[in-house]
């Protein structure tokens, strides 16, 4: 067993990336994680990985958790009303289930997941089509789904002048979706962590912190209406560039989060590059360091269950068409770079499993 050492002190060694190659091919992000009682999972599409079983055994090697990039995706799974079809979800939850990986479902509600048939719907039935897939998806996984994201990205904007974003399931299944869509899924699979997903949490900015207050009102009010919520799911999508970040702020936020009896995911993490680094070694470490912050605060919550990063290697992500960098390098915001060669970033993931306390 290696000795996890500062992130810092890691970096400043000469031939890092051999030595991080070394320390990854002796142990996994999911033992590291799972010494801590911790899940670490990824985001991924059942095509990679049945396209590229090479990307694929990296996935089952380091990860305890495998969650939809965007199979699971409503207008995916329900492209006519009453219709599923559910070949790219059961995909992925046969390759966790044959990895002994957990299986995270979702996103059921989200405003960019919808199928345009939901859009035509007068409110009575929109309301119903919506508690119906929640039952129906939900239901076919019974018992097998750890988590499921029910409601995605349901938070307004600052000055938007409402607590709620103003979208199609706001206005046809009315104020009360959310709790709604809890409800059905809980009916659903009883045993199922279910999660309020939510992004912009993170950081010290005006924004964030107008985010995080409203979040806390929505999460207090569903609670006080008993709404089966298990979980909040904090994005973080992260970025490098000297971002403002408050780790009292951060704590103070999960620290209310946690005494309203709910557990806290990490769901989407990954870093955009924002910063003026230019060699790889200075992105990565950039990269690394924006992750190590982060979970230094993030681990020392007990009430955080798992940590999900969005992919797992630069091969795939969603950053690359969404966030390039503009000197035309491939972006390089998760463990594993193209190459399936391990960054900083799976030490920086490494280092702050190691020094978690236990839950
Ligand atoms: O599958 C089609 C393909 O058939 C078509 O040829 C191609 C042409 O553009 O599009 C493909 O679909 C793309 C899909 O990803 C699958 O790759 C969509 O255009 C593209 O918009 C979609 O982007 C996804 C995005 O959500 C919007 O749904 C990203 O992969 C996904 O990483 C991203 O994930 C979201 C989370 O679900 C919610 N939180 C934020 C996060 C980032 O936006």
């Amino acid at each position: 067993m290696y000795c996890v050492g500062s992130v810092a002190g890691f970096y400043a060694m000469s031939r890092a990336g051999m030595l991080r190659t070394a320390l990854a091919a002796e142990t996994s992000l999911r033992e590291l994680a799972s010494a801590k009682g911790l899940l670490y999972g990824c985001a991924n599409s059942p095509d990679r990985l049945t396209a590229d079983p090479v990307f694929a055994r990296l996935v089952a090697e380091q990860c305890s958790l495998l969650v939809p990039e965007n199979s699971l995706n409503w207008k995916y799974v329900e492209p006519r009303y009453g219709e599923f079809d559910f070949h790219l979800g059961d995909s992925l939850a046969t390759f966790a289930k044959d990895r002994n990986m957990k299986f995270g479902g979702g996103t059921l509600v989200w405003h960019e997941g919808l199928p345009q048939w939901f859009s035509s719907l007068p409110p009575p039935s929109a309301k119903a089509a919506m508690v119906n897939h929640v039952t129906q998806v939900v239901g076919h996984y019974r018992g097998h789904a750890f988590s499921w994201a029910v409601v995605n990205e349901a938070l307004a904007f600052r000055g938007q002048g409402a607590m709620l974003k103003d979208t199609p399931l706001l206005r046809l299944a009315g104020p009360d979706y959310i709790e709604a869509a809890f409800r059905a899924a809980a009916l659903a699979d009883p045993s199922a962590l279910l999660v309020l997903n939510d992004n912009h949490l993170e950081y010290d900015l005006p924004e964030d912190d107008y985010r995080r207050d409203a979040l806390l009102k929505l999460l207090q009010q569903l609670v006080g209406k008993k709404v089966p919520i298990g979980a909040l799911g904090i994005q973080s999508h992260l970025r490098t560039g000297d971002v403002p970040f408050s780790s009292s702020k951060l704590k103070g936020f999960l620290d209310s989060v946690s005494d309203l009896g709910l557990k806290i995911v990490v769901s989407e993490l990954d870093v955009a590059e924002k910063g003026s680094e230019a060699t790889v070694a200075d992105r990565d470490n950039a990269v690394a360091k924006e992750i190590d912050r982060y979970l230094e605060v993030i681990l020392q919550e007990k009430s955080v269950v798992a940590v999900v990063t969005w992919g797992l290697t630069a091969k795939y992500t969603w950053l690359a068409s969404y966030a390039p960098r503009s000197d035309g390098q491939h972006v390089r915001p998760l463990p594993y770079d193209s190459e399936l060669h391990p960054t900083a970033a799976w030490q920086a993931l490494a280092t702050a499993f190691a020094r978690a306390p236990a839950r």
